[in-house]
């Protein structure tokens, strides 16, 4: 049974964006929330950036390192529909920060710099909402550390600079005021270089947490600290995270009625070893052109490599409504960090997930604008990617600098988008956006066709739209509902019925985009909130 929720207004089709818009920051962090609209925020410790706060309202923080009084934004609320935005204010310094989506569809935002370290804020999706900071904050300081959200509901935040532990929000459980140590991060450190930080987790389908840093990755039980399973060294033992900087995704999961349900995860890209160095020498090395692929679920794990068509560092991996990855920004050589990357890639790749091995990437169309260090994307629901942000300069400079700061968001319309499609392309007619599901239950979905159906390709994806910063997208999970049938409704409206995820464990609880794909062509995402 559904039912709706909130009255949004009707969401359009919104493919009117023009190519580039300033939002006058830069895009460093991005969360899709359900409203549409997209939070956005920089960094305060890099002077005044170019959008002024409303209402001469201003700043005032005697600990910010670059100016004392500051009356512009570091924040933002992009409106996909509308393509406008609205200045958000902060208070306290949220640089290489990290975030969640709670059930109820507030983002929970933990961490940044200096007095912000310890900061917790959330930001309720409403149209005149802003940030809100908590007094009770983090237990440790957490500066590019890595949040999940868990089947309770809460998050977990893993490492940081010198955090070699983790901890959990909310505070409410006596278990969540403290914070326990992660050996793990201690043995992928790398003393002077720290390429473990923003480490890739994601929830296994069993519960635990797949925690993946430098080059390795272990399956962790976070209730009681126990490694469960050590999976072996990416081959060639290059590092991979932070400021290493490749990115990595849960595939979709599938087949969630079976008995046993598998997971993989695919890291793409990164930086060689010795990058680090070299870069703040002066030389560039050339990025790593490969991708690994692992069973997580497997008993004996084995990453299984893969050959993109060129080299990137800090790319973005986005999962796209058909379940196929983009890879999108990023740099052809050199490592993350400041004025450290070189030769921006314009053209993202295309990962076709189901694709036999060694014909799964396709070259897509290019963008003009380097998104180098600090460049995010998002999808958003119409099935476009928003991409921003780029190379943060110290006091926002545009000139003398070999990639000026990025202050444009643009819109990349993955081909699925082409025209030539509108004949199989899936409109969703029900549910209506913004309905309740539940557990295991039964949902009809119902979807008009132009053109003809083929009943045998129709699948109805669910995805959490993540928290997205560094190349890593925090959360970032699509659920494959497998259709139980298909059937024509009326002219070309068609139905197809599936079950929903069995458990938290599968789907933790909040807001997830449903898409229904037709011949691997999206319809337009509705909202759905699990619970
Ligand atoms: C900054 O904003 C001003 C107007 O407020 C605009 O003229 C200028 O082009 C903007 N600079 C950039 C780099 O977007
Ligand atoms: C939503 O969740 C957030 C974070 O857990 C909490 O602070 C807030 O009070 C909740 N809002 C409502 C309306 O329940
Ligand atoms: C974690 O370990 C405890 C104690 O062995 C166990 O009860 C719990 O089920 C484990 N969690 C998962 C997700 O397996
Ligand atoms: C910013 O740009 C101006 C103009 O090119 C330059 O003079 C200045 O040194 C730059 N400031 C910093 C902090 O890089
Ligand atoms: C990609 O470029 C080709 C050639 O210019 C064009 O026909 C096609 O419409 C573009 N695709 C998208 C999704 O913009
Ligand atoms: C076809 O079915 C849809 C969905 O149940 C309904 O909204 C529509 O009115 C029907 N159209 C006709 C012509 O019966």
């Amino acid at each position: 049974m559904t039912t709706s929720l909130f009255l949004f207004p009707i969401l359009l089709a919104a493919l009117a964006l023009p190519l580039q818009k300033s939002i006058g920051i830069v895009a460093m962090h991005m969360q899709l929330l359900h409203n549409d609209r997209v939070v956005i925020y920089d960094r305060t410790d890099f002077g005044f950036s170019n959008l002024s706060l409303p209402n001469g309202r201003c700043r005032k923080n005697e600990k910010e390192l670059a100016v004392k009084t500051d009356c512009t934004a570091h924040s933002v609320e992009y409106d996909v529909v509308s393509n406008s935005f609205r200045a958000l204010f902060i208070q306290t310094d949220v640089w290489c920060s990290s975030g969640s989506v709670s059930p109820n569809g507030t983002l929970v935002q933990t961490g940044g710099f200096n007095d912000g370290e310890r900061k917790v804020r959330t930001y309720s999706p409403c149209s005149t909402c802003d940030w809100q900071e908590l007094e009770n904050g983090l237990v440790a300081r957490r500066w590019y550390a890595t949040n999940h959200k868990l089947p309770d509901g809460g998050q977990i935040i893993i490492g940081g600079r010198r955090q070699f532990n983790y901890e959990f929000y909310p505070k409410t459980e006596a278990s969540a005021k403290n914070t326990y140590s992660l050996p793990f991060l201690v043995q992928t450190n790398e003393p002077r270089i720290e390429n473990n930080l923003y480490p890739f987790v994601f929830l296994n389908v069993d519960g635990n947490l797949f925690i993946f840093a430098n080059n390795k990755a272990i399956l962790f039980n976070y209730t009681n600290n126990i490694v469960v399973k050590t999976f072996p060294q990416i081959p060639g033992g290059d590092p991979r995270s932070y400021p290493s900087s490749g990115s990595a995704v849960l595939l979709p999961l599938k087949h969630l009625q079976a008995a046993v349900i598998e997971a993989e995860v695919l890291v793409c890209g990164g930086a060689p070893k010795g990058s680090f160095e070299q870069a703040s020498k002066g030389h560039f090395i050339e990025a790593l052109n490969t991708c690994a692929r692992v069973k997580v679920t497997d008993p004996n794990p084995n990453w299984v490599m893969e050959t993109m068509p060129g080299g990137r560092v800090m790319s973005d991996m986005v999962m796209l409504p058909n379940g196929n990855v983009l890879i999108v920004n990023g740099a052809g050589s050199g490592t993350a960090g400041w004025r450290y990357g070189r030769n921006p890639v314009l053209n993202p790749f295309l990962y076709k997930t189901n694709s036999p091995l060694g014909s799964r990437f396709e070259l897509q169309n290019a963008s003009t604008i380097p998104r180098m260090y600090h460049s995010t994307a998002v999808l958003v629901r119409d099935g476009r990617v928003l991409v921003a942000g780029s190379n943060p300069n110290v006091y926002y400079n545009f000139t003398n600098v070999m990639f000026p700061t990025e202050l444009s968001v643009e819109a990349f319309s993955p081909s699925y988008l082409e025209p030539g499609f509108d004949n199989v392309r899936p409109r969703i007619v029900s549910p209506a956006s913004q309905s309740q599901i539940m557990y295991g239950q039964k949902l009809e979905v119902k979807f008009n066709v132009k053109g003809a159906v083929s009943q045998n390709l129709v699948l109805v994806t669910m995805l959490s739209p993540p928290f997205t910063t560094h190349s890593y997208s925090m959360n970032q999970r699509m659920l494959m509902l497998e259709p139980k049938s298909v059937k024509n409704v009326n002219g070309t409206t068609y139905q197809v019925e599936v079950t929903t995820p069995g458990s938290p464990i599968l789907a933790p609880p909040g807001f997830y985009l449903l898409f229904v794909v037709h011949q691997d062509i999206p319809s337009e995402g509705i909202w759905v909130q699990i619970q």
